[in-house]
């Protein structure tokens, strides 16, 4: 892993801080996600800090700083999904599973991410895993959906 960093670290000029985004994609295409070996490199390879590269991530969702789980959970909570209890299910997740969005589970059953809207809010609320939609969701059902994912 350490030597696909470095190829994609030397397609950029070094301390050229516009390519922070750039090579980002390009880690997490390669790795699936972004290592903290890879962010130290980064820093070293832009002379930005860890902070800032975490900073300017954050805004974008598609970025990951933990290995994806064998089962991936996304949590919606916009408006519709937010009112409809969505707040409720995310609780419900956390104690179930004992992991808040953007973070794996130690045995790497699951990750969790919240997202702000799924594109079916009529159905609120709704969570997706592995890419399938579940809708009118209730935390009876959610428990009994994580029960099958194994
Ligand atoms: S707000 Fe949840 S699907 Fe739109």
């Amino acid at each position: 892993m350490v030597d696909s960093i470095h190829s994609i670290l030397d397609k950029f000029e070094p301390g050229d801080k516009s390519s922070l985004i750039p090579i980002l994609q390009d880690v997490q295409k390669e790795n699936g996600y972004i290592t903290s070996e890879a962010v130290d490199q980064i820093s070293a390879h832009l002379l930005i800090s860890r902070s800032q590269i975490f900073g300017v991530a954050s805004f974008y969702s598609q970025f990951k700083f933990n290995p994806p789980g064998r089962h991936s959970i996304k949590i919606c909570l916009g408006t519709a999904c937010h009112v409809q209890g969505g707040d409720f299910l995310l609780n419900a997740l956390k104690s179930e599973i004992g992991i808040s969005p953007n973070e794996t589970t130690e045995d790497g059953r699951f990750d969790l991410e919240r997202v702000a809207c799924l594109g079916c809010c009529a159905l609120a609320p709704v969570v997706m895993i592995d890419g399938i939609i579940y809708s009118n969701m209730s935390v009876v059902k959610l428990k009994e959906l994580l029960s099958k994912h194994e």
